[in-house]
């Protein structure tokens, strides 16, 4: 060979080992790649566990920090090589921080051909929170956040809105929050150019809940098959296969559930820990011409050590200083695994069309209504805010837990006065949504102590809440309350429209057949919790007052 040849050729293997990973796009139920190749997700969850306070009301051990695992470039330099072993073509990160840097990690894994699933939510309050749900403008700026760190890299395959909010049949009054927060991403995306899929990963309950929630967030409302509302791509955290079963013991019902499922789907994490040594015998099923009808694939659980309740998950052990991977035996069969599956090319993509069914209808075991929040509206709240008389001012930044606090005690105050906290109540199942619900939930305390204040005849002393409030001398005057400051501000925001960038800055998988960073496990050390538990007690203690009076 000529050495200018040679030259060329190691310069286009060069290239080609640079090149950027194919676009995967939605069509229909299946994932392809740019030449038209079904593209299943071979993949592995990574995400460092955070730390997890322990109690009886923590039962899926959510962790209450997080470590971002695409910010560390010398733990990606270190870990490619594994997941490289592993044959795996996609990691599912559950926490990350948009304002750290990702290049290094992104671009490193691109230039594996390893693509991301990066979950939007955080612990604590980044999330919907399954016991009191809202869809505000915080989380929407936490999301959008987490998008524009992300945008610029081409080996994001899917953004979740949500990992495990629902869990129980009375949880799904949250699925409205979902499909709306699904609404807005795919809206900013598609605003940006972005064809990243949007995601939404399910816990595996029982199919009566499970199969309506999954429905729903694949639905069109409004009965035009439209995919505006729609998920792109169901993920089901799915721990059936344990041991060395077979397809038709642990899978076959859930395919058949699956079987008429309109968007791509995926186990978004698999790999029982009940039965002793994994040896991943459920990746030849899940790949299998059994299941490629339905599925597209699915992410073992986990690279590093996760602990749940059930015990310890995890494939390698990496040393204290951090330099360094064990591999144990469940890698190796991963690994074998992996390898040896070369599942169907088929459908074609020119076979396989969008189409956007109605939606489930409100039963005993699915109560979530069709009727979506409204985007949450920036512009309108800070207005809104503005107008207001007496204003949440906290002494501290760290203040989830004492405005959990504050709500509690003003709605159970306003309710006492025969007033109500239904300006920021949100409810899913009927489908109504207090103006204020959609705004950050400083700005609800901000407004109902306004309403308290007011209800007080604006004496200075009623704003002051033990040092919490602070009168807004700007307020106009005259004016006060939801129906004055909402017809100015806030009439206008009830509506549908793409959001946009507001440049303020925003701010693991824990196993067990459960979550990263759920909803909100509703645990006294949560503050997160607290404040949604706090809306929730003062919204049941006002029904009581409401029925005295
Ligand atoms: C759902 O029901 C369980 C008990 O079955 C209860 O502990 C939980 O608080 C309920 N959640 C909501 C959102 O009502
Ligand atoms: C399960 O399958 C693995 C791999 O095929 C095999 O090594 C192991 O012995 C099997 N275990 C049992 C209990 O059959
Ligand atoms: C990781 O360390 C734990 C505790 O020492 C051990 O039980 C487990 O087998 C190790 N896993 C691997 C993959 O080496
Ligand atoms: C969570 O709470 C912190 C203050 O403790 C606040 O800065 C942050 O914006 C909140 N995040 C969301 C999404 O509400
Ligand atoms: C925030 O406040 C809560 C309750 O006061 C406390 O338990 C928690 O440690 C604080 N967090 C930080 C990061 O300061
Ligand atoms: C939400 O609305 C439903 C149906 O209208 C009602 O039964 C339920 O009590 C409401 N929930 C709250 C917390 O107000
Ligand atoms: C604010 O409210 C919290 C919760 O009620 C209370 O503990 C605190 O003392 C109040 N004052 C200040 C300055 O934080
Ligand atoms: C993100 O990282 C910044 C810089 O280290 C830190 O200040 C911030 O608290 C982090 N945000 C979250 C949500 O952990």
């Amino acid at each position: 060979m000529a050495r200018a040849l040679r030259a060329l050729v190691a310069a286009s293997v060069l290239f080609a080992s640079a090149e950027a990973v194919s676009k995967v796009s939605r069509s229909g139920r299946y994932l392809y790649t740019q030449d038209g190749s079904r593209f299943y997700i071979k993949g592995i969850a990574y995400q460092p566990q955070g730390s997890v306070v322990a109690s009886a009301s923590n039962p899926f051990l959510e962790p209450s920090t997080f470590v971002d695992p695409l910010a560390d470039s010398n733990a990606c330099s270190r870990d490619i090589p594994y997941l490289q072993q592993l044959g795996v073509n996609t990691i599912r990160a559950y926490s990350v921080n948009s304002s750290l840097n990702h290049d290094a990690c992104m671009k490193a894994l691109s230039n594996a051909g390893i693509y991301t699933i990066i979950d939007l939510s955080l612990p604590l309050n980044g999330s919907i929170d399954r016991a009191s749900p809202s869809w505000t403008t915080s989380l929407l700026n936490q999301y959008i956040n987490t998008i524009d760190a992300f945008s610029s890299y081409d080996n994001v395959l899917a953004y979740n809105v949500g990992n495990e909010v629902v869990t129980a049949p009375n949880e799904t009054s949250a699925a409205p929050f979902i499909k709306a927060a699904a609404r807005d991403v795919k809206a900013y995306l598609n605003s940006k150019g972005s064809s990243a899929l949007v995601g939404y990963a399910a816990i595996d309950g029982d199919e009566s809940w499970r199969d309506p929630l999954a429905s729903y967030l694949s639905c069109d409302p409004s009965g035009s098959n439209s995919g505006a509302t729609s998920i792109d791509l169901y993920g089901l955290n799915n721990y059936e296969w344990c041991g060395n079963t077979t397809f038709s013991q642990a899978y076959s019902a859930v395919e058949t559930d699956f079987s008429s499922y309109n968007v791509a789907a995926y186990f978004s994490e698999f790999g029982c820990i009940t039965a002793g040594t994994r040896y991943w015998t459920e990746v030849g099923a899940l790949f299998s011409s059994q299941m490629s009808p339905d599925w597209s694939g699915g992410i073992a659980f986990s690279y590093f050590p996760a602990t749940s309740a059930q015990g310890q998950f995890g494939m390698v052990n990496i040393s204290s200083d951090g330099s360094t991977v064990t591999t144990g035996q469940e890698f190796n069969s991963l690994k074998i695994e992996y390898g040896s599956v070369s599942p169907p090319n088929s459908p074609s993509q020119s076979s396989s069309s969008a189409s956007y069914g109605s939606c489930p209808s409100q039963s005993a075991n699915f109560i979530g209504s069709t009727s979506l929040p409204s985007t949450p509206n920036a512009a309108a709240c800070s207005c809104f805010e503005n107008d207001l008389s007496c204003q949440f001012t906290p002494q501290t930044s760290n203040y989830s837990t004492i405005l959990g606090d504050l709500l509690n005690y003003a709605c159970s105050q306003l309710g006492q006065m025969g007033s109500s906290c239904n300006g920021i109540a949100a409810n899913g199942t009927s489908g109504q949504y207090g103006a204020v619900s959609q705004c950050d939930p400083s700005i609800m305390l901000s407004y109902v102590m306004s309403e308290y204040y007011t209800l007080q005849n604006s004496n200075a002393q009623a704003c002051y809440f033990a040092g919490n409030g602070t009168v807004n001398s700007y307020a106009p005057s005259g004016t006060s309350g939801l129906s004055a400051a909402s017809s100015s501000c806030l009439a206008s925001a009830t509506s549908v429209f793409t959001p946009s960038a507001t440049g303020g800055s925003s701010s693991g998988g824990s196993g067990g057949g459960s979550s990263g960073n759920s909803g909100g496990a509703i645990s006294l050390e949560d503050p997160r919790a607290l404040a949604g538990l706090g809306v929730m007690l003062a919204v049941g203690l006002m029904s009581g007052v409401w029925t005295l009076v």
